[in-house]
Formats: structure tokens, sequence, C-alpha cells
């Protein structure tokens, strides 16, 4: 027997009505998360995978549909959730730890323990040495990990994750990809990831929802069947990965605009 979902996602709806045109960023969207899952969403740009992510942690409201968690129905802002943005944000004016400790204050943690926690989530994204120092000094990885490292503090549920690496340099995309697949295992969270990457989608997930745009739907769910943990070095040359890749960018490609 299949445990219950920890996310459940039914007929989720929803369109941006514009001057010229109206847009359905999403039509009717099902989708279960399981507990301790890796999922990714990949799609072209526009598909409705930010959409879908701020309905998700009550940033947007959809039209019509239902988000439940552990099988309560959501409301507006989830507390169990937590966001990593592509554009990072930090706030300028307080240190790293400030930063990680946002989502802890918006909770009503007290000073102490938000700093003990904040401290330990640098520690686990290997910034602990940089926690006093104002975040526009750090390289764009490093702020992404601060992201991360935000995001973990406040012990969400599920973690929502939107192109958080994109704009970084192969190298550094790599790294973090392997120590979010890492952090992911030690803690067995729950997380739902989008991705322009085939690659990366393959690397992290347990299943990739593919997705199409205008009127935004999932288009077909995937398994990876690759062992764990997996590394960069040989995951792009099984013949799982292989396959996967070719399925998924015949998905894409069908799709006029492609990626
Ligand atoms: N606030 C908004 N007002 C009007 N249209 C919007 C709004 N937010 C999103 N859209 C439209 O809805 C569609 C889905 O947008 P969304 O940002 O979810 O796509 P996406 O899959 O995240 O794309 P990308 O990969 O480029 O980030 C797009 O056509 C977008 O222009
Ligand atoms: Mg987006």
């Amino acid at each position: 027997m299949t445990e219950a979902p920890v996310l459940s996602i039914r007929g989720i709806s929803r369109t941006f009505v514009g001057q010229e045109r109206d847009v359905v960023a999403l039509d009717n969207v099902d989708l279960d998360v399981q507990k301790g899952e890796f999922i990714s969403l990949v799609g072209p740009s526009g598909c409705g995978k930010t959409t879908l992510l701020r309905i998700i942690d009550g940033l947007d409201a959809a039209d019509s549909g239902t988000i439940d968690l552990e099988g309560k129905r959501l409301n507006g802002v989830s507390q169990d959730m937590a966001y990593v943005f592509q554009d990072i944000n930090l706030l300028p004016w307080r240190s790293v730890r400030g930063n990680v400790e946002l989502g802890l204050e918006a909770r009503g943690v007290e000073k102490a323990e938000r700093q003990r926690i904040a401290t330990e989530c640098l520690e686990m994204v290997g910034l602990k040495d940089v926690m006093n120092v104002p975040p526009y000094t750090l390289s764009g990885g490093m702020q992404q990990r601060v992201g991360v490292a935000r995001a973990l503090a406040v012990k969400p549920k599920v973690l929502l994750m939107d192109e958080p690496f994109g704009q970084l340099d192969n190298f550094t995309r790599e790294a973090l990809q392997a120590e979010v697949a890492l952090l992911w295992e030690q803690l067995g969270i729950t997380i739902v990831f989008v991705t322009h990457d085939v690659d990366e989608s393959i690397f992290l997930s347990d299943r990739i929802v593919v997705m199409h745009r205008n009127p935004g739907r999932i288009v077909e769910i995937l398994d990876v069947n690759l062992p764990r943990p997996r590394t960069q070095a040989e995951f792009r040359g099984e013949p799982e990965t292989i396959s996967l890749r070719s399925k998924i960018t015949a998905l894409l490609r069908s799709q006029e605009g492609g990626l």
C-alpha cells in the first residue's frame, strides 16, 4: 500500500487576463508528491512552473483547485513550506546570518534560538565562516547557498526551489547540485524543484514532471531509475540517463518554440 502523499494538488487552474489575450498559466493540474520525494518540474519558459510553485506556497491564489498538505487544505501562505527563489535577493543591510534568520523571525523564534539554528544551517552549506559578513561580498554561488540555508532553517515540510542555480556557471552549478542532493538525503526532506536543465532534473530527481505551455499542463511524469547516491561523473553516461534525456528532449521539442 502506498503512503498518503505529503502534497496533493488537485485541479489547479490559473488564467492571467491580459489586455490583448489571456494566458492560461495552469489548466487543471493534478500532482501528488510523496513524503521525502525529490520531484522536478521541467518545461518551456511560460509553461506555469513558477505559477504552480507560487500557488503551492500560497503566494498566489488559483482560480480553482485545491492544495492539501498532509491531508490539510491550504489557504494562504503556509508556514510549513520554504521557497528558494532564482533571484535570491538577500537583504544588504543584514549579515549573512541575519538573512538566514529571516524566516525564523517571521515565525516568532526567539533570538538566541534563531542564531543557533541559522549558524547550524550555514554550517550545513559550508558558510559558517562568513556568517557575519554582508551578503553582497559573497559570490553568486555562495549567495544561493545562503538562500538554501535560509529555507532549511525553518525546517519546511516541503522545500520549493525555483531554478535556484539557473544563473550560475556550470562548475558552481554542479557543486550546488551535489550539495542539495546530499542535504536532501541527509535530512529526508521533500523537494519540488523547477529547472530548465534536463540533466539537472535527471541528476536530482526521483520523478520528473514535464510541462506544456499555454495552456500550462502536465504532459508526462517520468520515473528516474538511477541508484543513489549519484555522482556527476557517472550519471551522464548511464543508459537510464540517456534514455530519459532523449524522451524529455523530444517532449520539449514537440512543443512549439521548444525551451
Ligand atoms: N502576474 C502575472 N500577470 C500576468 N501574466 C503572468 C503573471 N505571472 C505569470 N504570467 C504568465 O503566465 C505564464 C506562466 O508563467 P510562469 O512564470 O509560471 O512560467 P515559467 O514556467 O515559470 O517560465 P520560466 O521558465 O520562464 O520561468 C506566462 O505566460 C507568464 O507570462
Ligand atoms: Mg519561472
